[in-house]
């Protein structure tokens, strides 16, 4: 089998890129481990840039988004009992959409499905071969045989635990990583959201995220330690600690329900430099991790698949290969801002250490940036998605 372009990974970033290359005729072919339900199954943060709008319009797959979609204007904070709201369209004008992954991830799949593009599911053993060269190809086992397919380029989309960062040499590459001694508790309800806007909420028994999937659909999140085991977290017991985080009038909507999902996310930030080598890119999850406070997951790998769906078609439409040569350049600059940004809000919004000086300049913080608007507008900013 030939291709021009071979996709590891079937997540939003492979999805995308496929998706995006296949508009502009330039053919590809997506390898994912998982089976298509195994990667619907996956519960992940909502909430996407204007940008990242932009693209999934551009890939044709916005449809659905704009009619479900929730536009959000702002979004609140709450310390320690007081909510404090941030507005994104007074300070910069723009707004995000809250919108699942894991709907994006299906409007992806069946774009693809529509377009007729080839998704092999159920790929074991991807090996990448020759990446150095000009004549990559890549093999991997599939309905019980081994199968090969010679490609142009090979896109490494397929996540941290995936195959293609592990394939570079140690030599070649330099990993940069920030383990937090702490995880999110997450869980999914049918149940109507505390508030028409996210609330981020710091407090002394840990931080809390009152989030949503649609108006009848809660999505909320506790700290919680890395020990803890989800088994331990019957619901009833994550209400009443969810509870006490919350200011009154949280308090008084909150209407608890059965979980339909839960789950708990260790925290992490981590790059990998650089994004590419030889004929092998690498583009969301696979060469950076961010902590989830701020949602930067989905919209950091939409952003890499933006500049790397044009370097591609710069090469085969114009014949100029500038824009694959700076790719790792273009997409780290934007990656770490993002790295930074989720740094900053992890560790304003978290109980991260007990050391009373640190909690006080927490609170400075975060008065900080309900007191300036400067402070406010950098915030803003940053979470409806910096330009391009
Ligand atoms: N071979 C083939 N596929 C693989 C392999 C492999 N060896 N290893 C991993 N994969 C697949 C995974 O099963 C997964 O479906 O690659 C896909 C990677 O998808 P994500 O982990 O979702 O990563 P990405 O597409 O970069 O998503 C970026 O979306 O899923 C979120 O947390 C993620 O917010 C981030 C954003
Ligand atoms: C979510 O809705 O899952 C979500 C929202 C905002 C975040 C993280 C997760 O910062």
């Amino acid at each position: 089998m030939r291709t021009e372009v071979v996709i590891i990974g079937a997540g939003p970033a492979g999805l995308l890129l496929g998706q995006l290359l296949h508009k502009h005729g330039i053919d590809n072919v997506i390898l994912e481990r998982q089976t298509g339900e195994y990667v619907l199954g996956r519960v992940r943060a909502g909430v996407i840039e204007q940008v990242t709008i932009d693209l999934l319009d551009e890939a044709g797959v916005g449809a659905r988004m704009h009619e479900d979609g929730l536009v959000h204007e702002g979004v609140q904070i709450c310390v320690d009992g007081v909510r404090h709201r941030i507005s994104f369209a007074e300070l910069t004008g723009k707004a995000v959409m809250v919108y699942g992954q894991t709907e994006i991830t299906k409007d992806l799949m069946d774009g693809r499905a529509a377009a007729g593009a080839p998704t092999i599911y159920a790929a074991y053993d991807v090996h990448l071969h020759g990446i150095f060269g000009d004549k990559p190809h890549v093999t991997f086992r599939a309905d019980g045989k081994t199968q090969e397919i010679a490609c142009d380029f090979v896109a490494g989309c397929d996540g941290f635990h995936g195959v293609c960062r592990k394939s570079v040499p140690a030599h070649a590459i330099t990993a940069h990583e920030r383990v937090y001694p702490l995880g999110w508790l997450g869980i999914l309800s049918d149940t109507p959201p505390v508030s028409d806007e996210l609330i981020y909420v710091h407090h002394p028994l840990g931080f809390a995220l009152c989030s949503m999937r649609s108006p009848t659909r809660s999505r909320y999140y506790l700290q919680c330690s890395l020990a803890e085991d989800v088994d331990s977290w019957p619901d009833d017991r994550f209400w009443e600690e969810l509870r006490p985080r919350l200011d009154d009038k949280a308090r008084a909507r909150l209407v608890t329900g059965p979980s339909i999902e839960k789950s708990i996310a260790p925290l992490r930030s981590f790059v990998a430099e650089p994004m590419r080598f030889g004929r092998l890119y690498l583009a969301g999850d696979a060469a950076h991790i961010v902590p989830p406070t701020g949602a930067k997951g989905l919209n950091l790998a939409a952003s890499d698949v933006r500049y790397l769906s044009q370097a591609l078609v710069e090469h085969y439409a114009e014949k100029s290969d500038a824009g694959l040569d700076h790719y790792s350049e273009r997409a780290l600059n934007r990656v770490w801002k993002a790295e930074r940004f989720s740094w900053w809000m992890t560790t304003m919004l978290h109980r991260i250490s007990e050391n009373p000086f640190d909690q006080k300049i927490q609170l400075a913080e975060l008065d900080y940036l309900f007191r300036s608007k400067a402070a406010a507008t950098v915030f803003a900013e940053n979470y409806v998605g910096l330009p391009y």
